[in-house]
């Protein structure tokens, strides 16, 4: 037996960091067979639950473009599909300087993006973690330190703030606030309920563009708010900017979403907005909360209803609990739960540490499913480092197997919800160029490539001709694009409508 088999050492993970280990002295040639025979039968079990095949996916993909449909019939629908007021694509010659303000589910960015045509571009941006309380604490407080950090970036990387308010300049920004909003202008967005997680109050049903305003004001941060995006539709532009065959933009990060761009005269609730019937306008899905409430689509399984029914929003986003990369972790995490409650795994151990909801982040899921090394290193450290229990070989593979049966699972609903817009927008035969962002989508090992199995899976061969990329920086450089169209239409006296 290899000598790194027992005894301790210390692996690197990609991330640099180092984590100790040590192995059970009894590792498995010394356990009874049973123990590898159970771990065998545990895992086809959760093979059954977790797999999706072809047919189910189909059927998936069906009612997933009803609901895309009835989405765009009436407002206040389950998947909203929200007219953004994003009007047809980038011509690629938009230029100007202009800040972004990204507010995404982990992190906040201030960036200051100067276009210079020809989809060409330059960035610099500073990155804030956002800590948890400031996702549960009033409303205002939250909006109130993106203005300070605005202010903040721009004494350090542009000019005075105080001198720029005193002569009357204020620098265009776009705001890229990625939780559903519905919009009657660019530069105005109700927010509809937080997701991923978050729940800062006064805020949901409040026009954040006005509480964004307020504290802009206050904090005298010398700043035009111009437009109002999300990062699927500042990625289906940014994509659009560099890569003209861009059809559909989606993410995979902490949550999900899709954007594409949908003709005027086929939305009937814009029937009376008076906009000319063949313009073309950006669709924001919000498809993260297809199949909510009612969940009669999606293949739940009890760990999901769990995830679900123990979330501050219970019955929404019910696509996203089962995708995105806020719950991923959440779901191993409670099956391996289930495995202790049952008397299988980590007997004689404290296992108090994995207990605490949460514990086990998605990034876990990618370390373990890359772990390069036949004694599975990496997977040793994990359970070592982060929540002190002893692991066997038998073990350790079972946990990467169940870490490939969830990934994978996200990654082929991930096709079914392409695979919805590919089939309500007839785009499956010409075929077309989906813009890609999110940790899910750059971090996760196989992704891309589970993704693209799962549209030959529902589409045969055709599948083939809709490729996934990845995107320009959707929520930097898409929002400061959006924000050069915005005024290119102004100055053409289109504002605020078409
Ligand atoms: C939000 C979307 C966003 C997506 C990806 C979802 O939870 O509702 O607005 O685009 O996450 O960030």
């Amino acid at each position: 037996m290899p000598a790194s088999r027992r005894g301790s050492g210390t692996i690197t993970l990609p991330t640099g960091m180092t984590l100790n280990y040590h192995t059970r002295t009894n590792e498995e040639e010394d356990l009874p067979h049973a123990t590898k025979k159970t771990m065998a039968d545990h895992l086809r079990k959760f093979e059954t639950l977790f797999t999706l095949t072809p047919q189910r996916m189909r059927m998936i993909v069906d009612a997933f473009t009803e609901s895309l449909e009835i989405g765009l019939e009436s407002p206040g629908q389950v998947v909203p599909m929200i007219p953004t007021f994003v009007f047809g694509w980038p011509s690629g010659h938009e230029t100007g300087e202009y800040l972004a303000l990204d507010l995404g589910g982990t992190n906040l960015r201030v960036c200051l993006v100067t276009l210079n045509g020809g989809g060409k571009f330059e960035i610099t941006q500073s990155k804030y973690r956002l800590s948890e309380e400031q996702k549960h604490d009033d409303g205002q407080k939250l909006f109130n330190f993106c203005a300070d950090c605005v202010k903040t970036f721009i004494d350090s990387n542009i000019g005075n703030s105080e001198e720029m308010i005193k002569s009357g300049v204020k620098l265009p920004l776009g705001f890229t606030f990625s939780y559903p909003c519905s919009q009657d202008r660019i530069d105005h967005g109700v927010l509809l309920r937080w997701t991923k997680g978050f729940s800062a109050p006064n805020t949901e049903g409040q026009d954040v563009t006005a509480l964004f305003r307020k504290a802009l004001e206050d904090h005298k941060v010398p700043v035009d708010l111009v437009a109002l995006t999300c990062d699927t539709t500042g990625t289906l532009i940014a994509s659009a900017y560099v890569n003209p065959k861009t059809k559909i933009a989606v993410i995979f990060g902490t949550g999900c979403n899709a954007a594409y761009m949908e003709t005027v005269k086929e939305i009937p609730k814009l029937k009376d907005h008076g906009f000319a019937s063949d313009a073309e306008i950006a669709i924001n899905c919000e498809w993260g909360a297809f199949d909510s409430y009612k969940h009669e689509h999606l293949p739940r399984t009890k760990y999901d209803v769990v995830v679900d029914e123990s979330s501050n929003k219970p019955g929404e986003q019910a696509f996203e609990k089962l995708i995105s990369g806020r719950y991923l972790g959440e779901i191993l995490r409670l099956v391996i739960c289930d495995l202790i409650d049952e008397g299988v795994l980590f007997l004689g151990q404290n296992t108090y540490k994995i207990e605490i909801p949460y514990s086990l982040d998605t990034a876990f899921l990618s370390l373990m499913e890359s772990d390069p090394t036949d004694e599975l290193l990496m997977i040793i450290g994990i359970f070592t480092h982060f929540f002190a229990l002893e692991t066997t070989l038998a073990e350790r593979q079972f946990f990467r197997a169940l870490a490939k049966l969830i990934g994978k699972r996200s990654a082929r609903l991930s096709a079914c919800g392409i695979a919805a817009i590919v089939k309500r927008k007839d785009l499956l035969d010409e075929g077309c160029s989906v813009g890609a962002d999110g940790s899910l989508y750059n971090k996760y090992p196989g992704f891309a490539d589970r993704v693209h199995e799962g549209l030959q899976d529902i589409f045969g061969d055709k599948g083939l001709n809709i490729v996934t990329h990845h995107a320009e920086d959707g929520s930097g450089i898409g929002s400061a694009i959006i924000a050069a169209m915005t005024k290119q239409r102004k100055e053409a006296g289109l504002y605020p409508n078409y």
